[in-house]
């Protein structure tokens, strides 16, 4: 297969652990390059269901090799605990996990800081992170404050880390919030860093050198694009650039190596978390897409906000990807409606909008044009090949083709793996 960058084209949680787990046993690599635990792939083989949050899909497979890029964001604990969970789980990881030294360390200090900094907010205010300590992770990085894996070789690791949680923890106290046992937590990341050392190197030279030995590569992304810390309903966002270009700056492979694009999209909307969202439905019909997608986030838990399909978010995120195929998920979702409505553009005093305005607060106030089809009201989730599909799913998929430019190239109608439909790829 060719090297391709799998991204989340809406709020996240678009089925992407799914996508990539199909398209693995095509390619050679698979690389993540953004974010860190607050992400949460559940993958569903035969009866057994894995959930990750670190660790690439790819790890599933036996045989394929799996990188976490230089832009990913690492807890040293919560990696130990999947590493050793997958071991236990008889997964053989081997010599197929290869974590970048450059990689920013994600100390419990983020994870205090981002708790703090949540309940210090006005309602209006806050995010509803994960709390995982992704954004102070990712503000040290910029700040040039941050430790990266590789440092945990370094002797000198434990006073670079004193250092930093001098400051750290005058801050938290003038938050508010309780100081840090510093010994403590050097304990903790050593003991971590003894399972997870191992497996941590150079993967700049490892991806360049399978790109020079015409190698693979599948880039996975986390979150989606309308998370993304440039492109996404800033401040309502991730930490980090969840859209394609990220693939490149997360890897250290170059832009002109990369082959495709694909995008992963629900055949309707949901988003976990604060934020505007303007199909976003509070009646049953939104009651019965949380339950029959089961649309519950794999981090935290937390349910999730679901709407119709946004065709503005959906046009928005392959102009900034540059999709060149759609992986359209969760169709059998939409089995039991009667109608089906797709955002066409929006509207926000007196004006219409083709494309997603960058001011959140417009995007707020934004109401969402529609255009309704009928829906099929018959199961899709035993269908294994598109042409069996009822006329009228066909049809709602064809016009999301349609009012997106981005060709189908997978259409899923369920968790298992054999509910995935491969049309044009
Ligand atoms: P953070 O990434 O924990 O800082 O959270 C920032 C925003 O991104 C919040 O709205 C989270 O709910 C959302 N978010 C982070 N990771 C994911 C994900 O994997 N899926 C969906 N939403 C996410």
């Amino acid at each position: 297969m060719a090297n391709t960058v799998l991204v989340g084209a809406q709020w996240g949680d678009e089925g992407k652990g799914k996508i990539i787990d199909v398209l693995t046993s095509e390619v050679d690599v698979v690389a993540r390059y953004q974010g860190g635990n607050n992400a949460g792939h559940t993958v569903i083989i035969g009866d057994a269901k894995y959930v990750l949050h670190l660790l690439p899909s790819g790890m599933l497979h036996e045989g394929k090799q799996c990188v976490i890029g230089n832009g990913v964001v690492i807890d040293p604990t919560a990696l130990a605990a999947e590493i050793n969970e997958l071991s236990e789980k008889g997964i053989d990881i081997g010599d197929r996990l290869l974590i970048s030294d450059r990689a920013h360390i994600v100390f419990p200090y983020h994870g205090a800081l981002d708790a703090s900094r949540e309940a210090a907010c006005r309602k209006e205010n806050k995010i509803g992170t994960t709390k995982r300590g992704i954004g102070p992770a990712y503000g040290d990085k910029m700040s040039r404050v941050g430790l990266r894996l590789g440092d945990l070789r370094d002797p000198a690791f434990p006073q670079l880390l004193t250092e930093r949680m001098n400051e750290v923890n005058r801050v938290l106290e003038a938050m508010g919030a309780e100081p840090l046992d510093t010994a403590k937590l050097i304990t903790g990341i050593c003991e971590a860093a003894r399972v997870i050392e191992p497996f941590i190197g150079d993967s700049i030279t490892f991806l360049g050198e399978a790109v020079r030995d015409g190698k693979s590569i599948l880039f996975e992304g986390a979150q989606g694009t309308m998370l993304d810390i440039d492109f996404g309903s800033y401040p309502f966002v991730t930490s980090s650039n969840s859209t394609a270009g990220g693939a490149c700056t997360g890897t250290g492979v170059p832009p002109n190596k990369i082959d495709r694009v694909l995008g992963v999209i629900k055949t309707y909307t949901t988003r976990v978390g604060e934020g505007p969202f303007p199909t976003e439905l509070t009646d049953e019909i939104g009651e019965l897409l949380a339950r029959e997608g089961n649309e519950f986030g794999a981090t935290t838990g937390r349910p999730r906000r679901c709407g119709w399909f946004d065709a503005v978010v959906a046009r928005y995120s392959a102009m900034i990807n540059g999709f060149d195929v759609w992986a359209m998920t969760k169709l059998d979702v939409l089995d039991k409606l009667a109608t089906i409505k797709i955002c066409v553009a929006y509207e926000c005093d007196g004006e219409r909008y083709e494309t997603v305005p960058g001011n959140v607060r417009i995007l707020a106030r934004c109401t969402p044009v529609y255009e309704e089809m009928p829906g099929w009201q018959s199961p899709t989730g035993d269908i294994t090949v598109y042409e069996d599909l009822p006329q009228a799913a066909r049809d709602y998929v064809e016009r999301l083709v349609e009012l997106t430019g981005v060709k189908l190239g997978i259409l899923s109608v369920g968790a298992p793996r054999k509910s995935t439909l491969r049309v044009g790829m």
